[in-house]
């Protein structure tokens, strides 16, 4: 038992994985939906408020009207995608959570909506096309590897016309700098990490290089799972090289992805890209 818990809870490498992707479990993946459905929670989602505002205000710097075919990167249960559908875009939604595009899915039949949800892995794109613009919407970019996100950039870049747009939001480095250490536990009757009864033991690590983990083992009766939820977090110049690097020249750069002013005090970074 001792023996055990050293192995599950110890630091991980930067960017170590585990077999176990909380996003695509069963039972975790029904709790997520109900997540990003909740308007007061905004764990999976942001807040109606928010995605409205913000939606509105990608249609002036990504206009329906010259960016047409719109391709959004985990697009969850389609909460953007169906309001850029409203707005006249043409979406293409990507996501690797079948409970969540299935659900987009029946959304979109049932209000007619001409959006086309494609469920998997965006690291491993396979669809093909040419598409106007692209987003990335809720700091995804930044839970992901350094390598991965290279290969993020690297499919967007290819999907791309000259001239497409690419915005996405990442958690600045204030979000790293308030974020501390810290170990809890707790144990339920079933709950958001597993239907059983089980003990949870999480804990919040600060690494070096800009890199928080929230390093979680979920303990039932069947057995241990362990989950790492990575996040990276980025000055803006640091944001603006990694996308330079990956061929796209950087437009402007906002404190969210609703287009409010980038300030040093901003806790997240939205960038707007363009393939020359
Ligand atoms: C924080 S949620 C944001 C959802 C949506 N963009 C929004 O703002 O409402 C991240 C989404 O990305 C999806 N996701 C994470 N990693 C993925 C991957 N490698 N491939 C495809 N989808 C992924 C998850 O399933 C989840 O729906």
């Amino acid at each position: 038992m001792f023996e055990q818990l050293e192995q599950y809870l110890k630091y991980p490498e930067l960017f170590e994985t585990t077999e176990n992707v909380f996003w695509r479990d069963e039972h975790i993946s029904k709790k997520l939906l109900e997540i990003h459905l909740d308007p007061n929670d905004d764990l999976a989602s942001r807040k109606p408020e928010f995605i409205g505002r913000s939606a509105t205000w990608i249609q002036t710097v990504i206009p329906p009207k010259r960016y047409r075919n719109l391709l959004d990167i985990g697009c969850g249960p389609g909460l953007y995608a169906e309001r850029f559908a409203r707005a006249g875009y043409s979406v293409t939604g990507i996501d690797f959570s079948s409970r969540s595009i299935e659900y987009a899915r029946s959304v979109s039949n049932e209000r007619n909506l001409a959006i086309a949800y494609v469920c998997e892995d965006y690291l491993d794109m396979t669809i093909e096309g040419v598409f106007d613009a692209a987003v990335l919407i809720y700091c995804d970019y930044g839970a992901l590897s350094a390598d991965n996100r290279k290969r993020v950039m690297k499919n967007v870049f290819s999907r791309l016309r000259s001239g497409g747009r690419f915005l996405l939001d990442v958690c600045s480095r204030n979000q790293y700098d308030a974020f501390t250490e810290s170990q809890t536990w707790e144990v339920q009757d079933g709950g958001f990490w597993s239907a059983e009864r089980y003990y949870c033991l999480s804990a919040n690590r600060k690494y070096r290089e800009n890199t928080t983990l929230n390093q979680v083992l979920v303990s039932t009766r069947e057995g241990n799972r362990a989950y790492y939820i990575w996040n990276h977090c980025f000055t803006k110049e640091d944001l603006i090289s990694e996308a330079e690097a990956a061929g796209f020249h950087a437009l402007a750069v906002f404190g969210d992805i609703a287009g409010t002013p980038y300030t040093e005090d901003s806790m997240t970074i939205a960038i707007l890209l363009e393939k020359p």
